[in-house]
């Protein structure tokens, strides 16, 4: 008989500590693993097989970390979920309910309530008579099998920081670097220019995907890519309505149908959205693992950032998950990156230049990664960004950096054409 699998999601490694000690006695003994947030959980998942339980530690004890656990919930039923929070979530009852955990313990607990609790959530996983899948089929999608997307979500204060331009680079160095899926969605309902960055025509649009008459979810993940349009690097798009009246209609719980349906066809789900802090943009945040916060260098656009981010503190969106950019970084504007870095302690993912490429990129439909492979700003961005990729493919990256010095010697540009992601796809 195989050992139990526990996966301990929490912060600071005390509950791992007090598990360890309360399944010492168990036969067949639980094996424990702990995953420090929710983001990488999937991850975990995808290299270390299917779990029997997850244990729910306290920062998932807020309306955004719950709505997490349902998504989980939701993909991986038959991995039974305890909550162990210090006290009652600050949400409402069907919140927790939806999450399908099966036990809730109070910290601190003392070891025999948690043996007592730990005992019954692996009784319970052991009814769940569902042979576990192999972890392979959580981590690939194109034919038709299910996966668990990571979603990564654009946003900013003020306008013009370079979310669009951003989300498209990013979903391209996903895709180009890892060889797998990825597609953006434009959550910029009313003016979104996701197809316009890319020169792509769409015929459909997030609002013609929303009027399907679906029976269930399954149906929609299996038709969303029939609404997307695909750009020649092989990102695919959901593009925003064509009429922004459209928009109006479209809702949070629309939102969050829609990542989710991405997030179980597609690797990764780049969402772009508005400058704003609307229900639209926040039911984008609570689904993605990792929400980057834009601002140019000017006073206005640095001072909104942190107006924001006291925002999304006061919504509880877990600060862990949040990567700050700062774009079009000029020298000699009366401001400079140190002065801005000083504000913001939790320090910058990239800092960008302002560069003539991007306009460039822009009128050609291509991201820069892809027309100006070699410039500075393409270097920035592998730099900020390579460490979303899959740890085995981080190094092409870093061999696509090294090209600008090659490339003064003579033989840059055939070197990064010969880039071993290429081949891969
Ligand atoms: N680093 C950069 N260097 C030069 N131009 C840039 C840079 N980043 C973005 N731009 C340009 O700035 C403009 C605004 O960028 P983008 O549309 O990506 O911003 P946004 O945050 O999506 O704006 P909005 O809030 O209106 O959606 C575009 O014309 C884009 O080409
Ligand atoms: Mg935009």
């Amino acid at each position: 008989m195989r050992n139990p699998k526990i996966l301990v999601l929490e912060r600071s490694g005390a509950l791992a500590e007090q598990f360890e000690r309360v399944v010492a006695d168990l036969r067949p003994r639980p094996e424990i693993s702990t995953a420090a947030r929710v983001g990488v959980v999937a991850d975990i998942l995808a290299t270390e097989g299917p779990f029997d339980v997850l244990v729910a530690g306290p920062s998932l004890g807020t309306r955004t970390g719950l709505a997490r656990l349902e998504v989980i919930h939701d993909e991986l039923p038959t991995m039974q979920l305890l909550l162990a929070f210090g006290r009652r979530p600050d949400a409402a009852l069907r919140d927790i309910v939806r999450t399908g955990a099966v036990d809730l313990v109070q910290l601190p607990v003392d070891d025999e309530l948690l043996r007592e609790s730990i005992g019954r959530v692996l009784d319970m996983a052991k009814m769940v008579d569902a042979p576990h899948e192999p972890a392979s089929a959580m981590s690939m999608s194109g034919s038709g099998q299910h996966t668990h997307g990571r979603v990564f979500t654009m946003s900013s204060a003020t306008g013009g920081c370079g979310k669009t331009f951003i989300a498209t680079n990013l979903a391209y160095l996903l895709s180009h670097y890892s060889g797998k899926r990825a597609c953006i969605i434009d959550l910029d309902l009313q003016f979104g220019e996701v197809s316009t960055a890319l020169r792509l025509r769409p015929r459909y649009t997030i609002y013609d995907a929303l009027q399907r008459q679906d029976a269930d979810e399954v149906d929609l993940q299996n038709h969303l890519e029939e609404y997307m349009v695909t750009h020649d690097s092989g990102i695919s798009v959901l593009a925003a309505p064509k009429d922004p009246a459209e928009a109006d209609g479209i809702d949070p719980m629309d939102v969050s149908r829609i990542i989710n349906a991405a997030r179980a066809r597609f690797d990764y789900v780049v969402v772009d959205t508005p400058s704003a802090l609307n229900e639209i943009v926040l039911a984008a945040f609570d689904l993605s693992d990792t929400l980057f916060t834009m601002a140019t260098l000017d006073l206005p656009s640095v001072r909104n950032m942190g107006v924001f981010l006291s925002a999304l503190d006061r919504l509880k969106i877990p600060s862990d998950n949040i990567q700050l950019l700062l774009n079009k970084a000029e020298t000699d504007v009366g401001i400079d990156v140190a002065q801005v870095t000083r504000l913001f302690p939790q320090g910058f993912s990239a800092v960008l230049p302002y560069a003539k490429e991007v306009s460039r990129s822009i009128n050609l439909g291509t991201p820069v990664l892809a027309s100006s492979p070699n410039s500075q700003i393409s270097k920035l961005i592998l730099d900020g960004f390579s460490l979303l990729l899959p740890e085995s493919d981080r190094a092409k990256t870093a061999f696509a950096n090294a090209v600008p010095a090659a490339d003064a010697h003579g033989g840059g540009r055939r070197l990064f054409r010969r880039q071993p992601a290429h081949q891969a796809r």
